[in-house]
């Protein structure tokens, strides 16, 4: 018989150590390192796993092929009923693939899943495991938002070998979790939502996502700081890891992959919260661009490479002078660390002082810019907020600022310029090398190698 192997496991971070100890090397908390039982396949339940598993890998039936030899064709994405969700899962739910949906309390994690599997439920086996809403709870949801109701197998549980048992012999090609966080084993010996339980939990799910052929999406709650409780043990065991965000005050949620084995990730999808449920909001340039009637300064358009797409999101800089020795520089949706280096660009390279001033930046409709073709936008609006001079309203910037003042190219951007047009913008501010052969229709597009040759076009 194996010997029952343990693990020594950190509750705040989810570190593994050989043994026990006072304090996490990685995440430095004290007291939060468990014993935790890792089953062998001795226990009763571990047994039955492995014969459910008959004729799955582990079982002597795997053989050795060359990579151009596996057939490609045999497993077809699944199209989920929404476009966005697709997109960002690299193009459809891979079948045997375990997804995990992480969002904050109310951000509409079950309302996207049920909305879902409804629909998938009319083309496919389909199974939603609720751990959290009674059955009637989701009924009641699913009759209010006029949801095909007819076809989707509904199980309330929160026993992981349960659900196994059960889904082994429904068959399901798609199973919801909702929520990671309440699933538990019967040999893991820690209350559910603790860091082993939803460890074990979720990779002995995956495994069974695998072995089975079947795609298995989680629901993972996010903690206060918005990471997911047990984030590095969720992360490394499953496929693809994507985020539902957004205030619960404003209408729409984003939904953005974090990693993705079978995609590229930072794809963004856009959803509005409606109250006939979640719609897809197949333009979102048009909502980050709401801007108000009247022009003002430090106001200015980016258009920003998210994923596969552009996106054009309006930028605000608010420069103002300081009433403090250190003045403010505060910036939301963006990198403080960028906005200190390109102030000190825009000193060197710009001839402007700002060091007596305070600077708020802040990136509309909450998107969050990662991307360094954010840098000209930026010295610009705060040119514009600086000077109090308006800029015009059909003028979009982008492009990458060196620490030498030169302005850089930044990928695609010819589909940038294309994606401003569409949206009614007729001059463009671009790195010399993005200047395309031949202009969008209707738009002017000049291309700026410096930072003072941008300021002088200014
Ligand atoms: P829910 O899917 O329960 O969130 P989660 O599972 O991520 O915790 O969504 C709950 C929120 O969504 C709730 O605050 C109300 C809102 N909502 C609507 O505005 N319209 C709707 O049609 C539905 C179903 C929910
Ligand atoms: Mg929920």
């Amino acid at each position: 018989m194996a010997k029952n192997k343990t693990a020594y496991v950190c509750n705040e971070c989810g570190q593994d150590f050989p043994r026990w100890q006072g304090q996490c090397n990685t995440c430095q908390a004290w007291n939060c390192i468990t014993e935790v039982r890792l089953g062998t396949g001795t226990s009763a339940t571990r047994t039955h796993q492995f014969a459910g598993y008959a004729g799955a890998a582990g079982s002597g039936t795997a053989k050795v092929q060359t990579l151009d030899k596996i057939d490609l064709n045999a497993q077809p994405r699944i199209a989920s009923s929404f476009a966005e969700l697709d997109r960002v899962l690299g193009g459809g739910i891979v079948p045997g693939s375990a997804i995990l949906i992480g969002g904050h309390p109310g951000a509409g994690k079950s309302t996207l899943l049920l909305q879902t599997l409804c629909q998938l439920a009319q083309v496919m086996p389909a199974l939603y495991v609720t751990g959290e809403e009674s059955l009637q709870q989701v009924a009641m949801r699913a009759h209010r938002l006029g949801l095909p109701t007819a076809n989707l197998n509904m199980l309330s549980e929160t026993s992981v070998e349960a659900i196994c048992d059960i889904a082994l012999q429904e068959k399901p090609k798609v199973i919801v979790i909702d929520s990671i966080q309440v699933m538990h084993m019967s040999d893991v010996q820690s209350s559910p939502g603790s860091v082993s339980q939803v460890r074990e939990s979720a990779s002995y799910l995956t495994r069974f996502a695998k072995q089975q052929g079947i795609a298995i999406i989680m629901v993972g709650h996010v903690t206060k700081d918005g990471s997911l409780a047990g984030p590095k043990v969720l992360e490394h065991c499953i496929d693809c890891s994507v985020m539902f965000e957004g205030d619960s005050d404003s209408r729409y949620r984003t939904l953005r992959s974090h990693k993705n084995r079978f995609g590229a990730i930072n794809e963004l999808g856009v959803f509005a919260m409606t109250e006939r449920g979640l719609k897809e909001v197949a333009n979102p340039s048009a909502i980050f661009l709401s801007r108000g009637e009247e022009a003002a300064s430090g106001s200015l358009v980016m258009v920003v490479w998210e994923g596969t797409r552009p996106l054009l999101v309006e930028l605000q800089v608010l420069v103002d002078s300081s009433a403090m020795a250190n003045p403010r520089r505060v910036a939301v949706g963006m990198d403080a660390n960028r906005l200190a280096m390109l102030l000190a660009v825009m000193h060197r390279h710009g001839g402007l002082q700002m060091s007596d001033q305070d600077v708020f930046v802040n990136v509309v409709g909450g998107v969050k810019v990662s991307e360094t073709s954010a840098d000209l936008t930026l010295l610009l609006a705060m040119v514009s907020s600086f000077r109090g001079e308006i800029l015009p309203r059909d003028l979009v910037v982008f492009g990458e600022v060196g620490l030498s003042g030169e302005i850089r190219p930044v990928p695609n951007g010819q589909e940038r310029l294309i994606e401003a047009a569409k949206h009614g913008f007729t001059r463009a501010i671009v790195p010399k090398a993005n200047v395309p052969k031949k202009s969008p229709p209707g738009m002017q597009v000049i291309g700026v190698s410096k930072l003072s040759q941008a300021l002088e076009v200014l």
